[in-house]
């Protein structure tokens, strides 16, 4: 029987729409996986999206449609990405999904029955976008310790989960356990998080709705943390009869550094209570930055997959990210970064060597891979290199494989340098130098395929070699097969853009024209109420009298003025926006305000006039 290999991703929420992260942590898993599919293993990969809690219902409000309707349409850009990606999931998890839901349900009320879930009151502190709560000194500047925004006091009933009961059976797990959680360093936090003492887990909520009910109390819906880990294990249908997948379990969490307490400590501790294996590993990934800031949408510098693929090719963007950074630590995203990689490592090292290789056999023999077994020395040094890269992948160490195989890469072309077989007259020679390159090219498209599986196959294919990327179909002497030489494999690109003509293009982009002006009507207005909308930071609805007629409209001025001091200004408002509901008001136009950094300053106008007038 085959060993098995299971690996997942998080599941991602759905008020986000893919970006680097998710794409990063997706490429790894599924580098991983196709590393495994091809040492034999019978492996199992799994991502899919996280559809339920505050967040996602807030998410659907603001855009006032179900939180279903945003799910299904966010869902579609996390499959497409895949797809475009060439990523080789075996199963796609929703937590909305009946095969989901119910297995949640199983699990809740078995804890329950056996008194590893009570009910109980909770209170503390609770961030909403990241759906945790925190403790006291967690909390003591009233921001969240994981995203810094602010934490709003929560008080309900809730039932809670035993997790101090499993304090001492993870340590004893950690123990027997050294590998559980890599980098190493993460592995210290987790295990002196737990010997600080475990308090139980709030398990379930009453103030919203979007979440799958706790099945003996329909007034309470099942925290989106529980919910969520339990995909790892509905998604294979885990302990249920006539399951051909629950043989994968354990499985290998690919998560971000952010979320390894959920997986490390919560997630094994249910799966105890639950009597079901631990995870057999997590390994943590850091974090992206973009041109050397963290990504945010109001700066604008979240950087999307689908862009960055259009722009430099699928297998380009999998090896920068693979290549860039240490997994395991922070990284930095940057346009000039990915040109250099593409430049040097693709283009310069692997590109010249394809490209040598094929010009060389074309012209000293006619294109086919000449009838000998080669340098010795190449072949050997080719193993070295696979263990090496086998030594790296135990560890998700990506980097290390990667500069390995290039390190043979740029061997190899200097063997040719070396040997100059254009300088040579002895033809028994000259073929031995070009079918040992012409082998090792072959076998480094064997190695480079689990990370950049087209290139990988471009290389083989050129070396007519139809097999499948499996160690069990690789030879290593292909003597005999044709050379072809086909398409340049990778452009290389200019480090500087040429700014100055690009500017002025962008600029000329930006013109607008004065039938466009015309379009907007803009109109003094009188400030004549101000109330803050419940539940929103920064949402204030205002009254406005224009000259007969009165309006709302709701903006997002609350973190830069209180509604007192509004009453009685004169501002400017677009007056024929389209009408759209914002937390259930509808909003009759748009007040304009400029803004620096978090700062907000109304416009007004100079000297008191009519509201409702024009402005030209
Ligand atoms: N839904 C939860 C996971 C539940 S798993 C049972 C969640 N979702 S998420 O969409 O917010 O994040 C998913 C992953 O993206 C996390 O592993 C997170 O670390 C990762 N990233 C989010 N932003 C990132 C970067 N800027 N860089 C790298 N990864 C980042 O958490």
């Amino acid at each position: 029987m085959k060993n098995c290999f299971y690996v997942t991703t998080p599941i991602y929420y759905v008020n986000d729409i893919p970006h680097i992260g998710h794409a990063y942590t997706t490429i790894a898993a599924d580098t991983m996986a196709r590393y495994k599919r091809m040492a034999g293993f019978d492996t199992f990969f799994l991502t899919g999206t996280d559809e339920h809690g505050q967040k996602i219902e807030r998410a659907a409000k603001s855009q006032n449609i179900e939180p279903l309707e945003l799910a299904d349409n966010v869902v579609l850009r996390f499959k497409n990405l895949w797809k475009k990606l060439d990523i080789t999931n075996d199963d796609f998890i929703r937590t909305t999904e009946p095969r989901h839901l119910k297995f949640v349900q199983i699990l809740f009320n078995k804890l329950y029955e056996q008194g590893d879930i009570y009910l109980g009151n909770y209170e503390g502190w609770y961030c909403t976008p990241c759906e945790s709560f925190f403790t006291e000194t967690e909390a003591s500047e009233k921001l969240c310790p994981q995203c810094g925004r602010s934490l709003e006091r929560l008080q309900e009933e809730s039932y809670f989960f035993k997790l101090s009961k499993y304090q001492d059976r993870l340590l004893e797990f950690y123990e027997a356990n050294p590998d559980f959680v890599i980098p190493n360093t993460r592995f210290n936090e987790v295990k002196s998080f737990v010997k600080g003492g475990l308090n139980d887990l709030s398990v379930s909520r009453t103030s919203f709705s979007w979440g799958i009910p706790v099945p003996f109390n329909d007034k309470h819906v099942i925290y989106v943390w529980f919910d969520a880990l339990i995909n790892y294990i509905s998604a294979i249908n885990y302990g249920c009869q006539n399951s051909e997948t629950s043989k994968y379990w354990p499985a290998t969490h690919i998560v971000g550094k952010d979320i390894i307490q959920f997986h490390a400590v919560y997630w094994p501790a249910m799966l105890m209570a639950a009597g079901i294996e631990p995870p057999r590993q997590v390994v943590a990934h850091g974090w992206w930055t973009s041109e050397g800031k963290k990504m945010s949408k109001s700066l604008g510098n979240v950087v999307d997959p689908n862009d960055m693929i259009d722009r430099f090719g699928r297998d380009q963007f999998r090896y920068f990210l693979l290549r860039e950074v240490p997994f395991g630590q922070d990284g930095d995203f940057s346009i000039k970064s990915i040109k250099g990689r593409i430049n040097n490592d693709l283009a310069n090292d692997l590109g010249n060597l394809f490209n040598r290789v094929a010009t060389l056999i074309k012209k000293n023999c006619s294109g086919i891979i000449p009838d000998t077994s080669g340098e010795p020395e190449v072949k050997i040094n080719f193993e070295k290199m696979r263990e090496s890269v086998d030594a790296s992948m135990i560890k998700f160490d990506f980097l290390n494989a990667l500069k390995a195989i290039w390190s043979y890469i740029r061997w190899v072309n200097k063997f040719i340098t070396d040997n100059a077989p254009w300088a040579l007259t002895d033809k028994t020679k000259i073929d031995n130098v070009l079918a040992s390159a012409a082998y090792a090219l072959h076998a480094i498209a064997f190695q480079l395929a689990p990370f950049m599986p087209d290139t990988a196959k471009a290389i083989k294919e050129r070396l007519s070699d139809d097999a499948e990327f499996n160690w069990g179909n690789f030879r290593w002497d292909i003597r005999g097969n044709k050379v072809t030489k086909g398409a340049i494999l990778f452009r290389r690109y200019e480090l500087e853009e040429k700014s100055e003509k690009k500017n002025k293009e962008q600029k000329k982009e930006s013109y607008i024209s004065i039938d466009d002006v015309m379009k907007l009507k803009l109109k003094t207005a009188e400030i004549v109420s101000a109330k803050r909308v419940e539940k929103s930071e920064k949402l204030i609805k205002l009254e406005l009298k224009l000259k007969d007629e009165r309006r709302t409209i709701v903006a997002g001025i609350g973190k830069s003025y209180s509604p007192e001091e509004l009453i009685g200004k004169h501002i400017v408002i677009v007056s024929n926006l389209m009408p759209r509901k914002l937390f259930g008001i509808e909003s009759n136009g748009m007040l304009l305000a400029a803004s620096s950094g978090d700062k907000l300053s109304l416009l007004t106008v100079d000297k008191v006039i009519e509201s409702g007038s024009s402005i030209h």
